[in-house]
């Protein structure tokens, strides 16, 4: 996160505005959050300022066919590298994951590593270890190219991942 955060001091010249976009797991934003609205008072600030990014937000899905995956997820670019990110920067990438209740995010891995702040409850594995919960506001670090999976219980998932690139 220092390295995030030292990154984020650059600032970045002006750039067009975004092209928001919704997918059907957004039906369970404004339930994620509120749930992260009612948590702890760090949590409850920081998710006040990601729902006044919401309208520009532009969410797309992971290129996966399961029809039960593709309604249930959603992804959207805060900073990085992507043209539908809301601040193109190719020295940090910071998003968010939603999922509905009860879907898996299934096992990816990416070479920088990672921080999770989870906004909602959800569970978070790496490799073949247990599936653990980290609780509203609980961070979750990924060493470099780990293997990881998210899932949602009975309610919505809402988490902010920031990985710092070389
Ligand atoms: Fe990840």
């Amino acid at each position: 996160m220092q390295r995030v955060a030292a990154a984020l001091d650059r600032a970045v010249a002006d750039q067009p505005p975004s092209r928001p976009m919704t997918q059907p797991a957004c039906a369970h934003l404004s339930a994620a959050i509120a749930g992260a609205e009612r948590g702890p008072a760090d949590v409850a600030r920081v998710t006040t300022a990601f729902r006044a990014l919401v309208p520009d937000l532009h969410w797309r899905l992971k290129s996966i066919t399961d029809p039960t995956f593709a309604a249930g997820h959603a992804n959207a670019n805060l900073l990085g590298p992507y043209p539908e990110a809301l601040e193109r920067r190719d020295d940090v990438w910071v998003g968010v994951s939603l999922m509905a209740p009860e879907i898996t995010y299934p096992d990816h891995n990416h070479p920088p590593e990672e921080v999770y702040l989870a906004l909602s409850r959800g569970y978070w594995r790496q490799n073949t270890h247990p599936w653990h919960e980290p609780g509203i506001g609980g961070v979750v670090y990924n060493p470099p190219g780990i293997t990881h999976a998210m899932r949602s219980g009975p309610e919505p998932f809402l988490a902010i991942w920031c990985l710092p690139i070389d």
